[in-house]
């Protein structure tokens, strides 16, 4: 006799042959072309946003077992993706016990795995809508299945599925894939934060995605704090493409840049919800222990919040290396964002005003190749001789370093860098930075 527990595990054991059947299923069949006419991918009547991860999937498309070194790329970037990306748990981390949890601290309805909320990054954004309101709900929950799937960084396929097949498409530069079609060109150092960003800062609302923002509610509520930086982030990506020099000093810099208009164009969405938002602060701010002595008296805050901490610090030394006159606007928005109750229209104003200030920093920076106006030596004495007031900061430093000494390759600074690892790291499962260690000993550290 089956008890109703023993149903409960021969349904899951079902279930779970099922799943690795479908999982085990032979990617579809790849596209053959025997008229001599480009094959066709995307179904005629179509009319989803998007083309779906399964669709770049066929054993001749991207999901060759072995590299194929004469093609222009290896062709098996779905099968390395499939094996080794985090992107693709994703989606099934919406049903694990932590994210159930925080759902029910947030009290979504209906689960994290069926909430906008969560879907809008543990997804392809496209696919993260209500599903009732769609005729293609099949391949909406195809592709939440898939994670974050190929479109969420390349862009969505349906402009460039067809085209990419063809002998034409050979002569296209990648701004023009980008232009014509849409296809995102990922080599270029901007382009390719901007990408990640969308999901690792978060976004307002827009081309068919709901809002992407982890505030401090969902942060409460269990959810880590999002700390994006590209050169890190990038560096632990596991890679599905061929090995290519990647210049580690233009991809810092412009993800420093692009980062941080990003976390503006967040804000700016941020006045228009729960006020001031706390996720914008420095967390030890507020948390922290209570013992004395305490590095952070001296520094004489006194009850104003330290606001953009982790996205703005490095920016502003940036701007000071290319020989702008400062970050005027960007100073001003931290100074009116200090005050307990900052003001929503005025914040909006200098948002935008920090945007400008910040798109003048696109071309230079993304322009940089080690040397310039971003020469390695002087952005090192920047970044020495400023003053770190925070957590983030010196964390920022930390890995500011990392990425510059790639190109470097200064030894003794390496050794420096691997001895503070263990100041840095964070005991598991603690949501916040350490209040207890004073930021200016890992700086100390730094520059012995
Ligand atoms: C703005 C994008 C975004 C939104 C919205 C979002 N997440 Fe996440 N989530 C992430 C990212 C990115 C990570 C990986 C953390 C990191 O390393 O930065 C993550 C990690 C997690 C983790 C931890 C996974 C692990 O193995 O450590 C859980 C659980 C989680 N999210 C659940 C949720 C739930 C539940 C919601 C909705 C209430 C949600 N997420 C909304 C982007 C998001
Ligand atoms: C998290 C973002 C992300 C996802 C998801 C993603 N890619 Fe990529 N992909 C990249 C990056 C980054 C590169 C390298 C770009 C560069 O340096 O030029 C890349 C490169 C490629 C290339 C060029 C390979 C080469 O050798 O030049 C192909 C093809 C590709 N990806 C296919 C896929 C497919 C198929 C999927 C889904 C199974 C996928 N990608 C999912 C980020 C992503
Ligand atoms: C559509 C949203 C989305 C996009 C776009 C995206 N990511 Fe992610 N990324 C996530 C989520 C969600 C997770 C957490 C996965 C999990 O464990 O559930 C994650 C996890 C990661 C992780 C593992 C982090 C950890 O703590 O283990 C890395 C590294 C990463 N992403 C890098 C990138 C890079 C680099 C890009 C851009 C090229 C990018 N991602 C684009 C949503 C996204
Ligand atoms: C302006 C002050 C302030 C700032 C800044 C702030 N928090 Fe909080 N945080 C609070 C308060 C107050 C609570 C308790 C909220 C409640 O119980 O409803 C809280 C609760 C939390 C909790 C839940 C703790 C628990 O035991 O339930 C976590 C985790 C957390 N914050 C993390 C962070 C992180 C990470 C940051 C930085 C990104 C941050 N906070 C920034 C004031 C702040």
């Amino acid at each position: 006799m089956l008890t109703s527990r023993g149903l409960v595990v021969v349904g899951a054991m079902v279930l779970v042959i099922v799943g690795v059947v479908w999982w085990r299923r032979p990617p579809v069949a790849a596209p053959k072309a025997d008229d001599g006419a480009p094959p066709r991918l995307t179904p005629a009547t179509s009319s989803s946003p998007f083309a779906g991860t399964a669709s770049c999937a066929g054993r001749s498309c991207h999901g060759s077992l072995d590299a194929i070194e004469r093609a222009t790329s290896w062709q098996m970037e779905y099968t390395l993706w499939v094996q080794h990306d985090p992107h693709t748990r994703a989606y099934r981390t919406l049903h694990e016990p932590l994210a159930q949890e925080i759902a029910r601290r947030l009290g979504l309805p209906r689960g994290a795995h069926e909430a906008a909320a969560c879907l809008s990054c543990h997804t392809q954004p496209a696919a993260s809508g209500p599903i009732q309101d769609s005729v293609d709900a099949a391949s909406i929950r195809r592709e939440r299945a898939a994670g974050v799937g190929c479109e969420a960084c390349h862009g969505t396929a349906p402009r460039w599925l067809d085209a990419h097949l063809t002998k034409e498409w050979q002569t296209k530069s990648a701004e023009e894939k980008f232009r014509e079609h849409g296809l995102v060109p990922l080599g270029d150092p901007a382009a390719l934060v901007k990408a990640c960003a969308g999901c690792h800062v978060g976004a307002p609302p827009g081309n068919g995605a709901p809002v992407r923002d982890v505030n401090h509610d969902l942060i409460a509520a269990g959810h880590p704090r999002l700390a994006f930086e590209a050169s890190a982030f990038v560096a632990n990506l596991p890679p599905h493409w061929k090995p290519r020099p990647r210049n580690e000093n233009q991809l810092w810099a412009a993800g420093q840049v692009v980062s941080a208009a990003a976390a503006l164009e967040l804000l700016k969405h941020r006045t228009t919800a729960v006020w001031p938002e706390f996720a914008e602060y420095d967390c030890t701010a507020c948390h922290h222990d209570l013992q004395e002595p305490t590095w952070r008296r001296p520094l004489g805050r006194r009850g104003a919040l330290a606001w953009g901490t982790w996205y703005f610090s490095m920016p502003r030394w940036l701007a000071g290396a290319a020989g702008a006159t400062g970050t005027p606007a960007l100073d001003e928005l931290k100074r009116i964002m200090a005050k307990p109750r900052p003001a929503r229209d005025v914040a909006v104003e200098k948002i935008d005003a920090a945007l400008v200030e910040l798109r003048r920093l696109h071309a230079p920076v993304n322009a940089w190749d080690g040397g310039g106006p971003f020469a390695l030596g002087k952005i090192q004495g920047l970044l020495m001789s400023d003053n770190v007031t925070s957590w983030d900061e010196a964390e920022q430093l930390y890995l500011a370093f990392v990425a510059l000494n790639q190109t470097a390759k200064d030894t003794a600074l390496g050794e420096r860098l691997k001895s503070l690892l263990d100041v840095r790291a964070l005991p598991p499962g603690y949501a916040t930075p350490r209040g207890d260690v004073d930021p200016r000993s890992i700086v100390r550290r730094l520059r012995e």
